[in-house]
């Protein structure tokens, strides 16, 4: 049949070599590899950036987690920070992402999210969605990301910049993250991104046996707290100093 078509007879002269539309065919191939389509992504700057984050920011601070450094290769940071801070996604400190709120330096990221020990099935609870970055990172190495923001206009917005980069695993809701998700609790990993001046216990409730739970607790000075629940009960260990922007709503109630 193909012989009849007129496009492999004009290319080809099939008739006096009948083998050569499979020749043309892997010759095209291999040209259209080496020269119409350049390896994905190789000139793309963002990924030089995020390269160079990972290698420079993340890895020589001490995060030795592969899947952690993959997930933070993966993430378009630059699409879930304001446009004309594109430029500065990948540097080494937190960003404004509006309303008064930050994305997180990527060092935290990465280390909140090491702490977590996360290999592929777990269901994590995120209290602080901001930009929907950590999320995401999250969403890279767990099973179902929750993750609840106080702020209604970062809600949205990290929710559709979330399905717009393909992400079908992150459930974002706009409310206050005091209470946490009962529907959908026990969680294998809760980590707050905000911090209150004492620890939410609703939360700690909702970590299963077995779980852990990172959140930077103070008013002034701050420190990530590790919660581990085993069989025995709940284990609370002091990391390292951190600044965080305040957890509002209910937790503030009484200050
Ligand atoms: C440092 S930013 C979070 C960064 C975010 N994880 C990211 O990747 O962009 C902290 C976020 O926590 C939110 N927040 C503060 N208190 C909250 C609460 N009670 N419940 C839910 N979100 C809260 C803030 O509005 C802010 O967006």
């Amino acid at each position: 049949m193909g012989y009849s078509d007129p496009r492999t007879m004009n290319l080809s002269n099939a008739k006096s070599f009948p083998g050569s539309g499979v020749v043309l065919a892997v010759v095209l191939g291999v040209w259209a590899l080496c020269f119409a389509a350049p390896p994905p992504q190789a000139d793309d700057p963002y990924t030089q950036l995020r390269e160079r984050m990972v290698k420079r920011q993340i890895e020589a601070r001490g995060i030795g987690d592969e899947r952690v450094l993959a997930a933070m290769r993966a993430v378009p940071r630059h699409e879930l920070v304001p446009a004309q801070l594109r430029g500065d996604a990948y540097a080494d400190y937190p960003l404004p992402i509006g309303e008064g709120q930050t994305i997180s330096q990527p060092y935290i990221v990465a280390y909140m999210t090491e702490q977590l020990q996360l290999d592929g099935d777990e269901r994590v609870l995120e209290i602080g969605t901001g930009s929907g970055y950590q999320a995401a990172v999250l969403a890279e190495l767990s099973k179902e990301v929750y993750t609840i923001e106080i702020v209604e206009t970062l809600a949205r917005r990290a929710e559709a910049d979330l399905a717009r980069l393909g992400y079908t695993n992150i459930h974002v809701r706009h409310g206050d993250g005091y209470r946490g998700w009962p529907e959908e609790a026990p969680f294998d990993a809760i980590i707050v991104t905000a911090a209150p001046g004492r620890i939410p216990e609703p939360l700690v409730e909702q970590l299963a046996v077995g779980g852990r739970m990172i959140l930077p607790v103070g008013k002034g000075y701050q420190e990530l707290i590790l919660i581990t629940r085993d069989e025995e009960g709940v284990h609370r260990q002091r990391l390292i100093g951190v600044h965080f922007v305040p957890m509002t709503g209910e937790v503030q109630d009484g200050d």
